[in-house]
């Protein structure tokens, strides 16, 4: 059965099957549902396989018309079928999450530019493509794409290779999307998620000093979850953020604004009298 465009939610989420992109699923399974809306979902990884499977059948146990789908993202090709596929599987497409990505550490000195593209096609070039391909469909829904970036776009991080540089490309290309897809009613905007919990980050997270020090470095006194990130998502890919378009949503729990604060010697409150 193909969704309603004016009675469903319909999206595409790559990276599906990784801790933010399950979480930004169901986040957004549970916002169709809060607006009585059917919610139909292409839910992609980078190959077929048992977490797909099982991704698949918990959102239709949900209740969701559920398709899932892979393709390699750093294949230029990919993207645009990925893309394609959803809008044919969803019957249409108001939301692409574009969450898919990869990091391959080393300083800039010796990193192989092998390590470099296959950091850029993924973070950066893939959100362009998957978009360019679902354009047509998201201007007849006056949709709306959320990609995910890190505050490693924002800040460099030395040795984490071509990371920072490509999540700073795609907090640019999703600005400039905006600009040239605004006439179309089609809003382009970026969560940068700080400090998060996932399997990508978990063997970090298994040191418990490291852990406790990381937590320390945090204003709000925590580690991340996938779920933070989700809602950031859902708010900005829905109509509480229909007014706001190519801006970037940082969920780090404040940590990017804690570097004065770590100064030595800056001046410390008076005590009370
Ligand atoms: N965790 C953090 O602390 C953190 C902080 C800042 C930003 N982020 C960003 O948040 C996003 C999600 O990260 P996560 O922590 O949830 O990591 P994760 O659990 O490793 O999920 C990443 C997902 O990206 C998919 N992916 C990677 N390469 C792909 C390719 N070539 N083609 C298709 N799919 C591919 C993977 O799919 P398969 O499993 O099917 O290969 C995986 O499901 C990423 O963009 C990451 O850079 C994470």
């Amino acid at each position: 059965m193909t969704a309603r465009a004016d009675s469903s939610l319909r999206v595409l989420v790559t990276g599906a099957t990784g801790g933010i992109g399950r979480a930004t699923c169901f986040a957004l399974l549970a916002a169709a549902r809060g607006r009585g809306l059917d919610f139909a979902i292409a839910a992609a990884a980078s190959k077929r396989g048992p977490a797909l499977d099982a991704l698949v059948d918990e959102l239709r146990a949900a209740g969701a018309q559920a398709t899932g789908l892979a393709e390699d993202l750093a294949d230029v090709g990919a993207c645009g079928r990925l893309a394609q596929q959803a809008v044919a599987a969803c019957g249409g497409l108001d939301v692409l999450v574009s969450n898919a990505g990869v990091s391959r550490s080393g300083p800039l000195a010796t990193l192989e530019p092998a390590d470099w593209d296959a950091v850029f096609n993924v973070d950066a070039r893939a959100t362009w493509l998957l978009a360019r391909s679902a354009h047509a469909a998201l201007k007849a829904s006056r949709g709306a794409i959320v990609a995910i970036g890190s505050v490693s776009g924002l800040f460099p991080f030395p040795g984490l290779g071509a990371y920072s540089p490509a999540k700073a490309a795609l907090l640019m290309l999703c600005r400039q999307l905006a600009q040239e897809w605004a006439a179309d009613g089609i809003r382009v905007n970026t969560v940068s998620p700080g400090l998060i919990r996932t399997p990508l980050t978990e063997p970090i997270y298994r040191d418990e000093e490291i852990t406790r020090r990381r937590m320390d470095a945090v204003p709000l006194g925590r580690i991340g979850t996938p779920d933070d990130v989700a809602r950031a998502v859902v708010h900005l890919a829905g109509p509480d953020a229909g007014y706001a378009t190519g801006i970037d949503l940082r969920v780090d729990g404040g940590l990017c604004d804690h570097l004065l604060s770590t100064i030595p010697g800056k001046p410390r409150p008076a005590p009370p009298r």
